[in-house]
């Protein structure tokens, strides 16, 4: 098993020669700040929060909350911030197939743009 794990980890692959699925083709960087964050954001938040994060009337009547609100971050921790992405709140629906660091790297960027 230990040979196992080092081959895992010096090949950066999944999977131990045992027919495990291969780990799919790395096509970016792993996300680490807002700006990685931003290009998430737009393509998995600002559908309904609008390209600047400060929400916009739903179709299903309720209104997405305008992320650039102080109070809002202010009362929002960062373990919070997570959880909604993770399993959406009210009318909000859980973000699925978000990676931890996918997700941190929007709560970086969702940080980034709060407003005085
Ligand atoms: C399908 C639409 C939709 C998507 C996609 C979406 N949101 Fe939301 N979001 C909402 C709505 C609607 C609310 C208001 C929920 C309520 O209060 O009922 C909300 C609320 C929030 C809140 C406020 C939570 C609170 O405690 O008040 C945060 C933070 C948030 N969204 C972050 C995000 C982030 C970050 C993403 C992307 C990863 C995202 N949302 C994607 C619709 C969406």
């Amino acid at each position: 098993m230990r040979i196992c794990l080092a081959f895992v980890v010096a090949a950066g692959v999944a999977g131990c020669s045992t027919g495990g699925v291969a780990a799919p083709a790395v096509e970016e960087a792993a996300p680490t700040g807002p700006a990685d964050g931003a290009r998430l954001f737009q393509r998995r938040c600002a559908v309904c929060h609008g390209p600047t994060g400060e929400g916009q009337e739903m179709a299903f009547g309720a209104r997405s909350a305008n992320l650039t609100d102080a109070s809002l971050q202010a009362r929002v921790t960062e373990a919070a911030l997570l959880q909604v992405m993770r399993n959406g709140i009210g009318r909000m629906p859980a973000v699925t197939g978000l990676r931890e660091d996918e997700a941190k790297a929007i709560a970086a960027y969702v940080r980034s743009i709060r407003k005085p």
